[in-house]
């Protein structure tokens, strides 16, 4: 695992964007893989900037988000959908077509979850994929104790989780219940995997990811056995390793 330090989330971001588009340069029809939550804002932020000076082309990239809640519209201020395009997809020039992010209001989720797997291996499989972490160690929404071996599917969300998500809604009890998410093993199949951390919230994250014991109780120690992980951290979250 590489471990590349920050001295501030702003200096992650550029970090982070930076690395994205140089992939996207190398690799312009790459299968990207999307995260959303707080920690990859400023990211997106950059890659729209950079798209704005630069003229960085999405036209032929394809993305595959993590995961989505079950039962937000997708026009639902608070569905992934909407935060993609609100936060990247509307300020870049990526048709939607080629964006790609779980139905949480499909008729029959447990159909759409394979969809979703057989999608993704249809399309070439990710290329790199963008991770966050939660404090509970989850990756994507796979919450403790999902097995690893775990493709696509609906999830019961931690009350950790829904609680920490809260902040997005006007009380936790709007917080969705469920989502569909990708498995471990489906994120664990992506050829390479950015992960970004920030803030001394996610320093006892960080610690126990890189304690490298792989273990179902805490998610993101699956990582461990991934041949190309690549850490991006500011100073607080990386507060308690060594770089
Ligand atoms: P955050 O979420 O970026 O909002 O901290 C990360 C996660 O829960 O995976």
């Amino acid at each position: 695992m590489r471990i590349i330090e920050a001295n501030n989330y702003q200096e992650m971001s550029n970090l982070a964007a930076e690395y994205i588009i140089k992939k996207i340069h190398h690799t312009p029809q790459m299968n990207l893989g999307l995260a959303t939550g707080s920690t990859p804002l400023g990211t997106y932020s950059e890659m729209i900037e950079d798209y704005e000076e630069n003229r960085t082309s999405y036209a032929h990239v394809r993305t595959f988000n993590l995961d989505e809640y079950v039962g937000l519209e997708i026009n639902h201020p608070n569905s992934y959908k909407y935060f993609m395009k609100e936060n990247l997809f509307d300020h870049i020039n990526i048709a939607e077509e080629h964006t790609h992010i779980p139905n949480g209001t499909a008729s029959n989720i447990e159909k759409e979850c394979q969809a979703y797997e057989d999608l993704i291996e249809n399309q070439g499989g990710i290329d790199l994929q963008i991770l966050g972490i939660g404090n509970n160690g989850h990756i994507g929404f796979n919450e403790p104790r999902t097995p690893f071996e775990s493709k696509t599917h609906k999830v019961k969300l931690a009350e950790s989780t829904r609680m920490a998500n809260a902040r997005f809604f006007n009380s936790i009890q709007e917080v969705p219940t469920h989502a569909i998410t990708m498995g471990i093993s489906t994120i664990l199949k992506s050829k390479e995997i950015l992960l970004l951390v920030s803030g001394e919230g996610k320093s006892e994250a960080v610690k126990q990811l890189l304690n490298g014991q792989k273990n179902e109780n805490f998610p993101a120690s699956v990582l461990n056995i991934h041949q190309n992980v690549t850490i991006i951290g500011d100073k607080k979250a990386l507060a308690g390793i060594k770089v």
